[in-house]
């Protein structure tokens, strides 16, 4: 279900040959099917069936205006966590009342903006933010619409930092804790009760963390909705995808397997969690990012250097940690591909570092990789998620642009950053 291939021998991005593209806006560079975006939102539409839904996309994931127009044009939501996305949401042709408003730090300045424009509603996370949203909105004159993001305290099988669904997290409110903060949200004269929201984590491969989630919330839903007239359930977003053996595949969207071999499809994960949630005859909200966006993007690099040393051998590339730092933080894998394809190439096994001082600098460790010379280029796979958005300038590197294609044509939908850019806001 994604559109990276290789044609006679070189990667293309649907029909864009990505050796030519490299050559042409210079590397390190973002490029995007939206093709797989598009394939991958309906894949998850289509397997919700005719469950009442929204999808609203995790901005967080991919916040390139682009992208967020496309998702729009499909019909999607957006969940935002800061003042900074919904702008980008409304600068996109979005509205805020597509918006739900996630995130444990949300700020005045922000939730005054979040309101004013009319967000959908604040996902709260404590009782100190239910209490601030509620005098902001009185001061505005207006009710503030909110939900309580509830913590299950399930476990997820995913990396630490990405798990959130237990009650030793920052995240939510404990499920012991929410329903007498419903009744406190009740008493506060500027709040509109508008639902109830969980989210358990991120790059999940199994779905019995988020139904274990469901059923552990039913019953306080059920109680909720019947004193306060819930308009929705959001589930957060979280489904995994493939990171290793996506290309081979080339089915991503419906079979995420890690090297565990783990396997979830979006069928899979609709088909086990559609029956409670039909159950409780309310509208569900999804907050997916990775699904929609991740196997969707890669990273073009080329190689400066080979470096063979009697211990190691490295190949140094133009890409580093400050344009993907998935691998330094999580120690995420992404599969690496030659932009031209290496039919008779012997295989080695070797280090493919960026040139950011640090060790933790790296894309991959001890892979084996057919041999790549000085000037090729290579696309590190999966990268649509949390790539350019998570990108710094460390080391005074400039951010990469990101390319959007469709069918056979390439845009350009960010530049590269300048050296001018970098000091723009210094004084
Ligand atoms: N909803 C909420 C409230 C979230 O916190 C997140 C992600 C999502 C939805 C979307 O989750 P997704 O469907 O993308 O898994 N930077 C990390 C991932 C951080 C996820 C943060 N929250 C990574 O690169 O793996």
């Amino acid at each position: 279900m994604h559109s990276f291939h290789y044609i006679n021998s070189v990667l293309h991005c649907e029909g864009v040959d990505l050796e030519s593209l490299s050559q042409e806006v210079g590397t390190p560079a973002y490029v995007y099917s939206a093709r797989t975006i598009r394939d991958h939102f309906r894949a998850l539409q289509k397997a919700l069936g005719s469950l009442p839904h929204r999808l609203c996309y995790a901005v967080k994931a991919n916040s390139n205006l682009a992208i967020l127009r496309l998702l729009k044009e499909e019909g999607a939501g957006f969940d935002i966590v800061s003042g900074g996305e919904l702008f980008k949401v409304l600068k996109a042709g979005g509205s805020a009342g597509q918006c739900t408003f996630a995130g444990v730090g949300k700020m005045p300045h922000e939730i005054e903006y979040a309101l004013g424009e009319g967000v959908y509603s604040f996902n709260v996370e404590s009782e100190g933010e239910l209490d601030l949203i509620n005098a902001i909105a009185g001061r505005l004159g207006c009710k503030a619409p909110i939900a309580l993001r509830v913590n299950p305290d399930v476990d997820t099988p995913t990396h630490h930092y990405i798990s959130t669904g237990r009650h030793k997290n920052k995240f939510g409110i404990g499920l012991d804790r929410a329903e007498s903060l419903y009744e406190r949200a009740a008493s506060l004269p500027h709040l509109k009760i508008r639902g109830i929201q969980t989210h358990i984590g991120s790059q999940i491969l199994r779905a019995a963390p988020f139904l274990e989630a469901i059923e552990k919330l039913t019953p306080l839903v059920q109680r909720i909705q019947a004193r306060y007239a819930l308009e929705f359930f959001s589930i957060g977003g979280g489904l995994g995808i493939v990171y290793q053996g996506a290309l081979a595949s080339g089915d991503a969207a419906w079979w995420a397997q890690e090297s565990r071999g783990e396997k979830l499809s979006a069928h899979d994960y609709a088909r086990h969690i559609l029956k409670p949630l039909e159950q409780l005859n309310l509208p569900i909200f999804l907050e997916p990012g990775r699904f929609l966006v991740g196997n969707a993007g890669v990273l073009l690099t080329k190689v400066l250097y080979r470096k063979e040393t009697p211990e190691k051998n490295f190949l140094i590339v133009d890409a580093g940690m400050n344009d993907l730092i998935r691998p330094a933080l999580y120690q995420g894998h992404h599969d690496l591909e030659p932009l031209v394809a290496p039919d008779d190439r012997p295989l080695e096994k070797i280090d493919v570092v960026g040139p950011v001082c640090e060790s933790g600098d790296f894309f991959a460790q001890d892979r084996r990789l057919p041999r790549m010379e000085e000037g090729e280029h290579l696309a590190v796979m999966s990268a649509g998620a949390y790539g350019l958005v998570m990108a710094s300038n460390y080391n005074a590197r400039p951010l990469p642009p990101e390319i959007l294609v469709n069918g056979s044509t390439a845009s350009l939908v960010r530049r590269r950053q300048s050296w001018e850019n970098l000091v723009r806001e210094e004084i």
